[in-house]
């Protein structure tokens, strides 16, 4: 049985059938919710429904793509994060209020909730995301830094005095960090992501052919023809938009090739992040990883030859973690089995 913590550390006995801890990775595309003993329980894309009048959060994730185009215009759909940040916190208090009640939690059970937040962020955003979740209904709220949350998912062993390195390309951001020891010695991130690689090609078929196209749109371009490194043949695919001169619907055919240049960029901020993150690393931890490799993970991670120009650029090999668009939550759920035993680490994000 675990003790929960009340104000002033006191442990009490825990009941672990009224109030269920929730591991909640709230990414910039995607969110994942891990339950203490049913795993991975939601899996949705961060996008909720706003009510503009009252701010009220009515949906997350695919019930607000079904409702695109059908609502009346104070409803609008939003991706509340960017850059992997949370900006509105009465807007995130909201979505996590429904993200528990989706996970099969009710307003009595007041659960244990631990949320993942990018190394990077503040210690007045991290005080505000507890307070946000804690408001939504949680009893006690920590936080787990993406990179140790990643590395614990890829089963990496954070504990001991050996460099390891996590790579995530997530939906809005690019984090990469050395850990040892159970902390992050070195850390970079950047502003490179799936939705950033989406909204290049809108902008490369947007200049080229004069048509707009959706995001939806280059990101299905990405999935079936995007690339770091050229394919052996050239793919084409066929898109629809609109012609910003007339308004029309057009189409478009678009190359391979065409989309690796469009996607450069990107690419090139990723790998210029992992080398600038490596060289922060002391010596004996980057000699290490050299060693261990790399461990790519996020979405991004799966744009074709994106591990290998990765290993290519910086001369370390590069492992793809099993289900890399699940690392971190799954490393947060993992955590939720020895939440008080786990409690420094949280410390570490919590402060
Ligand atoms: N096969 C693929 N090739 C390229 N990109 C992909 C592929 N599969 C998924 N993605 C991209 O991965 C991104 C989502 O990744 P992920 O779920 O890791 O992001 P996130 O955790 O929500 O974002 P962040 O961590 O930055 O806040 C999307 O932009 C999606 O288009
Ligand atoms: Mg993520």
């Amino acid at each position: 049985m675990l003790g929960a913590l009340i104000p002033g550390g006191i442990a009490r006995p825990y009941d672990d059938t009224v109030a269920r801890d929730l591991a909640i990775d709230l990414g910039t595309a995607n969110t994942r919710v891990v339950t203490k003993g049913h795993g991975l329980v939601l899996d949705q894309p961060t996008v909720i429904a706003l009510n503009t009048r009252t701010h009220e959060v009515l949906a997350v994730g695919d019930d607000v793509l079904a409702m695109i185009g059908r609502t009346p215009g104070y409803l609008v759909a939003v991706r509340p994060l960017r850059e992997g940040a949370i900006t509105d916190f009465d807007i995130t208090e909201r979505t996590i209020r429904l993200l528990l009640r989706m996970a099969g939690t009710s307003k009595m059970q007041r659960p244990r909730v631990l949320l993942t937040v990018p190394a990077a962020v503040t210690s007045v955003e991290r005080r505000a995301v507890r307070e946000a979740a804690r408001r939504a209904g949680a009893s006690a709220a920590h936080l787990i830094e993406q990179p140790m949350a990643a590395a614990m998912g890829a089963g990496l062993a954070i504990h001991e005095p050996v460099g390891n390195m996590v790579v995530d390309v997530g939906g809005g951001t690019t984090e990469t960090a050395v850990i040892s020891l159970g902390g992050v010695v070195a850390y970079r991130a950047s502003r490179c992501g799936g939705l950033d690689m989406d909204a290049a090609i809108q902008e490369h078929v947007r200049q080229r052919y004069g048509v707009t196209i959706s995001q939806s749109t280059g990101e299905e371009v990405k999935l079936a023809i995007g690339s770091a490194v050229p394919f052996a043949e050239q793919l084409r695919v066929e898109v629809r938009g609109r012609d910003i001169g007339t308004g029309d619907p057009a189409r478009v055919v678009l190359t391979s090739d065409e989309i690796s240049d469009a996607l450069a960029e990107q690419v090139d901020l990723v790998i210029d992040t992992v080398i600038g993150c490596l060289a922060d690393a002391p010596p004996e931890l980057a000699q290490d990883i050299i060693y261990e490799g790399i461990h790519l993970l996020g979405g991004g991670a799966l744009l074709h030859g994106l591990a290998e120009r990765l290993a290519d650029a910086t001369e370390v090999p590069v492992h793809l973690v099993e289900d890399p668009m699940g690392c971190v939550a799954r490393g947060a759920g993992l955590c939720l089995e020895s939440f008080d035993t786990l409690r420094p680490i949280f410390a570490a994000a919590d402060v």
